[in-house]
């Protein structure tokens, strides 16, 4: 698997990704230019929220099921929408983890059934490196640079070193950011995802009514806990039932006020760590992630930002959340470094981007995302 075909100059690349490791089916189109320069040519996504949203989380099996009904469908009209037939293309790339395995195995098998018919190369994307290569394709940036995910599934910091060469240099030990607001949001009666839903009552609620806790908030620890602040929440929650209007605006308003306090504290953190590490002095920050949507925590991150001198890119929120064209993308990357997978890949649940990493214990979402 993946085995180099050593370093060679590419022209123009046109590749198909597919993307079904959780709760959206995704299809895209994207060129790269010779010179390196991506495109989108077709951007479909179809997102399963109201199949899953009765259950208040994602549900596996309506999952899998889901993209077996859609996706091909969902192919064709991204192949339509950009104009181009199976033998224009390059490459297909697919996401063959980490995610749940059901939506993962339709999604990677759909590809090889492309690949094999029409003798295309294919790509097996993990997914968190479609996340991790995203500002390369909306922004060009240049490696190295750190990134911030920030998801229902995954809280990391990691350094973007160059393709295929990715530090986590900090996670969760527990629950990811986007669950932590999803729990909070379902312990305080809002629905499902909570996330958006937490950021619109914060703002007319007062932060300082309920002291919670910023876990976690020392200086020589880059990871992340939130499991305690979502228990701190629930015994204030319990305490005062039945809760009134105001008193969830408050909660959400405390709620948010200290995760964005531990985000701008580990974010000033994390740029210095990577400033160490890569001795770049004015280092590029980019978001990834649902939660990278809320403003204040990516308000947070701009004055961490500011303190250091670091510079910040948040690709635009279709981009942020799960998508075919970073599957794509991530696909042209590897296809241009001469990276590519036999018919034989695996479809994996778990698969760390950063394979020395230590394992964290207690990890929340780990069947699902981690
Ligand atoms: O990246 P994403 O769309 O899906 C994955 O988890 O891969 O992220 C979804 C998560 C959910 O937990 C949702 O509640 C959270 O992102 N989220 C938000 C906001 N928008 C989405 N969390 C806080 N504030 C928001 N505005
Ligand atoms: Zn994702």
């Amino acid at each position: 698997m993946n085995a180099p075909t050593g370093n060679r100059r590419v022209g123009a690349l046109l590749i198909l990704g597919i993307e079904t490791s959780c709760d959206e089916t995704a299809a895209a189109v994207v060129a790269r230019d010779a010179d390196g320069r991506g495109r989108i040519l077709a951007d479909v996504v179809h997102s399963q929220l109201t199949d899953h949203a009765p259950y208040g989380g994602v549900v596996p099996e309506i999952a899998a099921r889901a993209h077996v009904e859609i996706l091909d469908r969902l192919i064709e009209r991204a192949m339509r929408e950009a104009g181009v037939g199976f033998t224009d293309l390059s490459g297909v790339a697919a996401t063959a983890g980490p995610g749940l395995i059901g939506g993962v195995i339709v999604g990677l098998m759909t590809a090889k059934a492309i690949a094999d018919v029409h003798r295309l190369p294919l790509v097996a994307v993990n997914h968190l490196e479609g996340h991790a290569l995203t500002p390369r394709l909306t922004d060009a940036v240049a490696f190295p640079y750190l990134l911030l995910l920030v998801s229902g599934g995954h809280t990391q910091f990691v350094a973007v070193e160059g393709l295929g060469r990715y530090r986590r240099i900090g996670t969760t030990i527990d629950d990811a950011l986007g669950e932590a607001f999803d729990k909070t949001a379902k312990l305080l009666g809002l629905p499902y995802p909570g996330g958006p839903h937490v950021e619109r009552l914060a703002r007319d609620g007062d932060p300082r009514r309920f002291d919670l806790p910023r876990p976690l908030m020392r200086r020589d620890n880059l990871d992340f806990s939130f499991s305690g602040l979502k228990t701190a929440l629930r015994l204030e929650a319990e305490a005062l039932q039945p809760l009134d209007d105001a008193t969830v605006a408050d909660l959400c308003a405390a709620f948010q006020a200290a995760v964005a306090d531990v985000i701008r504290f580990k974010a000033r953190l994390a740029l210095k760590r990577f400033r160490e590490l890569t001795g770049v002095a004015r280092p590029t920050l980019v978001t990834a992630g649902g939660v990278a949507a809320n403003k204040a925590v990516a308000a947070a991150l701009a004055e961490a930002a500011a303190d250091i001198g670091a510079h910040v890119v948040v690709p635009p929120g279709r981009l942020c959340t799960d998508n075919g064209a970073m599957i794509a993308w991530a696909g042209a990357e590897r296809l241009a470094a001469g990276l590519v997978d036999g018919l034989d890949a695996q479809a994996r649940a778990r698969w760390p981007l950063d394979a020395d990493a230590a394992p964290k214990l207690g990890s929340g979402q780990l069947g699902a995302k981690a």
